[in-house]
């Protein structure tokens, strides 16, 4: 989504951005709204964080391929890249896996939760990620989301 900010697995793997639709989410995974982000916290110490860290870290050396040529779980914090997607994108990675959204073929230790939790759950644990992100971040997003919706999508 941001230029120049680092390498992005997620577009490196050739993510289909176009195939959801963003619009549908942008308001529901609300980092501001306290009974939502505290039961994404709730799902995401169940779910996440043995891969993506309790503190939102991600695994060490998150940048290099590990020994299986798989990627390591990268932060959820502003440190990462996830803030660089539109919720959409975020939304179909939790529920489908991240395979499900790249190349055939593709090696990735990232599971769907389509199973494990609703789509109501998964937006929780969006919006649970979402409130650790600074001001300036969420302004940014802000900003690239009311774009999206004025461009045509291809
Ligand atoms: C078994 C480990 C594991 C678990 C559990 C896990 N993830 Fe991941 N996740 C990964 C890995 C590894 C990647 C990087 C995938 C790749 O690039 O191949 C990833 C990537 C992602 C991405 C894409 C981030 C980006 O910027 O590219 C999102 C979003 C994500 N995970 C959300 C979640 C959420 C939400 C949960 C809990 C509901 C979760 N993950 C649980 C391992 C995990």
């Amino acid at each position: 989504m941001f230029r120049g900010q680092g390498r992005c697995a997620l577009f490196a793997a050739g993510v289909v951005a176009a195939a959801v639709a963003w619009p549908a989410f942008a308001s529901r995974a609300d980092p501001d709204e306290g009974a939502q982000v505290e039961r994404g916290g709730e799902f995401y110490a169940l779910h996440c964080a043995a891969c993506h860290g309790a503190r939102l870290e991600g695994q060490p050396d998150w940048r290099r391929r590990k020994p299986d040529g798989r990627l390591p779980a990268p932060p959820h914090d502003e440190t990462g890249h996830t803030w660089h997607h539109p919720d959409a994108i975020l939304f179909a990675i939790t529920r489908d896996g991240f395979a499900a959204h790249a190349p055939d073929g593709y090696e990735t230790d990232m599971p769907g939760f389509g199973d494990a939790l609703s789509d109501n759950d998964i937006r929780a644990v969006l919006a649970f990620i979402k409130s650790h992100w600074p001001e300036h971040i969420r302004a940014r997003r802000r900003a690239a989301a009311v774009r999206m919706e004025k461009e045509p999508r291809q």
